[in-house]
């Protein structure tokens, strides 16, 4: 398949007789895409009933006119001020109990039943109006599910729905008191109506009670975006998608994305590196302007495994943002690599993140490709040389990895409500160990937890998994690879309790986990092969074989037949070592890959990325098979002799 590039651009921001010079140079830049229209509501209906369409026909237009094609997002991220005094309830509550106001984006509540009557209104109108629209050939709902903090509202249109949903999934109440363990601390209730949202307790809530609270609001935003989907769907074919956040795992991406034909996320990745990595300052000092090696592809593996092989990335970050701790600028060649990064991992098309500068309001910091005065910023060079750089690709296809990596967002919710020491984070365990596995040379899918089919890896690896989905359980059964499973895997039962035969609750795995604790940042115990146990550990018994103890003697990586268990959460060495050992016992080749170097195969070609400040020499690297060097922020490509 052939990629493409787009870009977002707000026609509202600028006067109309600029829209046809700017649609003019993105053609000229190479572009295909142009995403407009998620924010306009205030535009598209100033008061009320008021409809003012034709500057959006007129962009739409002019855009398609010039041979661009348009993605139309539906607007109802901003509801417009008016909408407040229709429905004054409709704004989300924080968990401190305050209302969340007016005045910057996402001011709404994902239960309000008003609300979403409003946004099915505004996303017919439009999908009526341009559905058939041939220069519309793609719609994204809304913008950014969750961003800011917005999956969970304690609102009262949120109680009373999260009551009814708790009513419909366990049916008589005492089901409900005795799936929750409610006899404890007397929490027994005797109707759904008794049932409040689990915020403002004395002390901490039942673990239960928060985990069916994310459940019910992970619904709810696949319910409110269900109900645009259906409705843009009765008037078009073209593909709908939305737009996924970095590290956001408030709501089941995996749920949302059923109602989609393409699952797209926005890459940031310095405003993320400075924003949303668990890494010390000499790492993020180290990679300030290229951001971390592993980070986006990690997300696209993770949207890949959402979109069933369809994703974006529909924003990119192509230069400083304004919304991180601190925002450097790119090393050059980066706006390039990330697209390039992007597009090896299966991506159909990436789009940068804004054509504009917009010179005005929250977001005036935050580069384009051009700056406000409409000059090139050093973005928009690059993102022509990938435009051109894809017109010499016959193609870019994806493979299938030969390890699964298993990415659980109940799980992020139960952890998260139950971390049972502080640094616990379920991403940042997944993540950790999906770095483990990449510098070891090893290419990785991500697939959700009810996974059913197992065929073609060869190996199987999840960390912290919640609880076994029956058919993951027996896709497992018949695994013919090697299993890695742990820490903290198969720890819960669905309704957040010990299992029986305690955890991992997987007979095969010959062993049961019988104490665990947590560990202090400064007290990581040392394993005997290398690294240490950070964070968290196990302490087992069984008959499962013992391959490497702490140097204490407490077991520490153990195996029963095909199925390997990590009894606690190994730091970077170790996590490289182990998974390197698993993975030789899985049969696969191991790649010793410097912190720098990432590669990925596609098709015909290996895409080879320098995320350093040094100039590598390539053919250094042990089973790379990569001739030369590698510039600091350069991606090279090489012919493979076959496909994978
Ligand atoms: C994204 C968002 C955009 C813009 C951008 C700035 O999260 O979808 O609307 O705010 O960040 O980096």
């Amino acid at each position: 398949m052939k990629r493409t590039l787009g870009v977002c651009y707000y026609p509202e921001h600028w006067s109309e007789d600029m829209w046809a010079e700017d649609a003019a140079r993105m053609v000229e830049t190479g572009l295909t895409w142009v995403r407009i229209g998620e924010f306009a509501w205030s535009r598209l209906e100033p008061v009320e009933g008021d409809l003012r369409f034709d500057w959006l026909d007129r962009a739409i237009a002019v855009l398609g006119e010039a041979g661009l094609k348009v993605i139309l997002g539906t607007p109802t991220a901003t509801p417009p001020r008016w909408m407040l005094d229709r429905h004054p309830d409709m704004l989300a509550v924080g968990e401190d109990g305050q209302t969340r106001k007016f005045g910057s984006r996402r001011h709404y509540c994902f239960s309000h039943e008003g609300y979403r009557t409003e946004c099915a209104r505004i996303v017919k109108l439009l999908a009526e109006r341009y559905g058939s629209n041939s220069y519309v050939a793609a719609w994204q709902t809304d913008n950014e599910y969750g961003c800011h903090n917005t999956t969970l509202s304690y609102s009262p249109a949120a109680h009373i729905a999260f009551q009814g949903w708790l009513a419909d999934r366990y049916g008589q109440i005492d089901t409900l008191n005795e799936a929750w363990g409610n006899v404890f601390w007397s929490m027994e209730y005797r109707t759904y109506d008794q049932i409040e949202l689990p915020n403002q307790t004395v002390t901490e809530p039942n673990p239960a009670h928060v985990l069916d609270f994310a459940r019910y609001s992970s619904d709810a935003v696949q319910s409110f975006n269900r109900l645009q989907t259906e409705i843009i769907r009765a008037y078009t074919d073209a593909p709908i998608m939305h737009n996924f956040m970095g590290r956001e795992t408030g709501f089941d991406h995996f749920d949302v994305s059923r109602d989609l034909d393409i699952a797209a996320w926005d890459s940031y990745p310095l405003g993320f590196l400075e924003d949303r990595s668990d890494e010390g300052d000499a790492w993020k000092r180290h990679f300030q302007r290229q951001g971390d090696p592993d980070f986006q592809a990690f997300h696209h593996d993770l949207y890949r495994a959402c979109g069933k092989g369809r994703w974006w990335v529909v924003e990119q970050q192509p230069g400083p943002v304004n919304w991180a701790p601190y925002n450097p600028a790119p090393l050059p060649g980066m706006a390039r690599l990330w697209a390039w990064e992007a597009f090896a991992h299966g991506a159909e098309a990436v789009c940068y993140f804004r054509w504009r500068q917009a010179p005005f309001a929250q977001e005036q910091m935050h580069s384009g490709l051009l700056c406000p005065d409409s000059t090139p910023a050093p973005a928009l060079a690059e993102a022509a040389q990938v435009a051109a750089e894809i017109e010499d690709f016959a193609d870019v296809a994806v493979a299938k990895a030969d390890v699964a990596l298993v990415f659980d967002y109940q799980a992020a919710w139960a952890w998260a409500a139950q971390p049972q020491g502080r640094d616990f984070d379920y991403f940042r365990l997944v993540f950790e160990t999906y770095r483990g596995l990449r510098s070891n040379g090893l290419a990785v899918d991500i697939i959700p937890p009810d996974c059913d089919d197992l065929n073609g890896y060869s190996m199987v690896v999840a960390p912290g998994t919640f609880y076994w989905r029956a058919a993951f359980a027996a896709a497992l059964k018949q695994f013919e690879g090697l299993a890695v499973i742990g820490p903290r895997a198969g720890s819960k039962t669905e309704n957040f309790s010990i299992p029986q035969s305690l955890p991992p609750d997987l007979p095969e795995a010959g062993l049961k986990v019988e104490r665990v604790e947590s560990l202090r940042p400064d007290s990581a115990e040392p394993l005997s092969e290398g690294g240490h146990f950070q964070i968290w550990r196990e302490h087992v018994s069984g008959t499962a074989e013992v391959l490497e103890c702490s140097v204490d003697g407490t077991p520490a990586v153990l195996q029963n037949g095909r199925i390997r268990y990590l009894a606690g959460w190994p730091d970077r060495a170790a996590m490289k070592r182990i998974l390197r050992a698993a993975a030789a016992e899985a049969g696969l080749q191991i790649v010793d890959m410097p912190r720098d170097i990432r590669f990925r195969d596609a098709g015909v070609q290996r895409f080879v990325f320098n995320y350093g400040m040094e100039t590598v020499d390539l053919s250094s690297i042990d089973g790379l098979s990569a001739s030369g060097s590698i510039e600091p922020a350069d991606v090279r490509f090489f012919a493979l002799d076959e496909a994978p």
